[in-house]
């Protein structure tokens, strides 16, 4: 097959990442057969520098023109001092929006190899397997209005949503959770929020649909806790824009690293672009330091759900296994075993235990 992909390193440690992970895509295409042309196009911080705009319209054209999406991370201190409308995060915001991606998958999966490493006692943490599904596109991120009013002495932001919005989420969760743990935990604040009301008139409708899933609501605090006190409980987890933003950022440290998280957003038609769940980590760009698995996970997710590469996707899920395996890791992820590599040589050895699999990829490919 042939695919184009966009490509938006953004800033911080972005560059370095998506760099690891353009190799590690390259290495497939040889493998299986594949042609991947890349797009590099700027965002973020680097598009304000270079564009005076955070999202230029070339960017959003060449990503409606590719078949996938690969985007590093934005933001960082050069630019906290800009006005709204000149800040990194505008351009990943605006990105989502102007290509309808609503849907975002982030998974969390407790690597046995990093137990060590999560806040947690091993034991609490050990069988954690999750996906957050998080509305993106709407909620407060976009509510009209937000603004300051009253000359700056009184704020409004809007928490909006049309029951279209929500139907495709809760919709969206509810095929997720029927081809993994059959299990949906809905979160919102039903006791508070009439967007929550609604949500989870939703929800309980939808479930007729699902039979075979078993559904529960959580309030987000009772979520949040919950996270902590018994994460293994989870399977697939549906939430509105913030919560979702918060409840992630909760359950991603959990696994050790939050250098381990990948994440998709989609839209109905399939394009999605893929991102690591963290930032731009300015502290140590350009470092060599960077972790670039949630990245290279990011890509695998890429050929699984935009691409339909799926044996290819658990191929390069499989060689980051063996790497974390095998006791590689970067310093995010503090060990006193193994061997602390830096970001290229981490994506070096994704690449390695690739290639020393050619052979059963190969029987793979024939029978398929
Ligand atoms: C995320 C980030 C973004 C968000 C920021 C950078 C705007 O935290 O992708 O989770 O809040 O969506
Ligand atoms: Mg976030």
């Amino acid at each position: 097959m042939n695919k184009t992909i966009a490509v938006l390193p953004g800033d911080g440690i972005g560059p370095e990442v998506t760099a690891a992970a353009k190799a590690v895509i390259e290495t497939v295409g040889d493998q299986f057969g594949h042609t991947f042309s890349f797009t590099e196009t700027a965002i973020g911080g680097a598009a304000i520098d270079e564009h005076e705009t955070p999202l230029p319209d070339e960017t959003v054209a060449v990503c409606e023109d590719a078949d996938a999406i690969l985007l590093g991370a934005v933001g960082g201190p050069r630019w906290d001092g800009n006005p709204s409308h000149l800040r990194p995060e505008k351009g990943l915001l605006g990105i989502r929006k102007a290509l309808g991606l609503f849907a975002n998958l982030r998974p969390v999966t407790a690597y046995g190899q990093l137990l060590h490493a999560s806040p947690l006692k091993k034991e609490r943490v050990a069988g954690s397997d999750m996906l957050i599904v998080r509305e993106l596109t709407g909620g407060l991120y976009f509510g009209e209005p937000s603004e300051r009013q009253e000359n700056g002495q009184s704020v409004v932001d809007t928490l909006a949503y049309q029951r279209y919005e929500i139907e495709r989420i809760v919709e969206k969760a509810f095929e997720c959770a029927r081809i993994r743990g059959k299990k949906l935990t809905s979160v919102d604040k039903a006791n508070v929020l009439e967007s929550s009301r609604l949500w989870r008139e939703i929800v309980d409708e939808k479930a007729a649909n699902y039979p075979d899933v078993s559904v529960d609501h959580l309030l987000v605090d009772a979520a949040a806790m919950k996270l902590v006190q018994d994460p293994a409980a989870f399977d697939v987890i549906v939430a509105e824009n913030l919560f979702g933003d918060i409840l992630s950022d909760e359950a991603s440290v959990l696994t050790g690293s939050l250098g381990m998280l990948p994440s998709a957003s989609l839209r109905a038609d399939g394009l999605g672009l893929y991102e690591p769940v963290h930032g731009s980590a300015p502290d140590i760009a350009g470092k060599d330091q960077a972790n670039p698995l949630a990245m290279i996970l990011s890509a695998a997710m890429m050929l699984r759900y935009s691409l339909g590469m799926e044996k290819e996707a658990v191929a390069v899920e499989t060689a980051v296994q063996e790497v974390l395996a095998a006791g590689y890791h970067t310093g995010d992820l503090a060990t006193t075993s193994g061997k602390q590599v830096g970001t290229k040589e981490m994506s070096q050895q994704v690449i390695e235990c690739l290639l020393s699999h050619d052979a059963t990829f190969g029987i793979l490919s024939t029978y398929s």
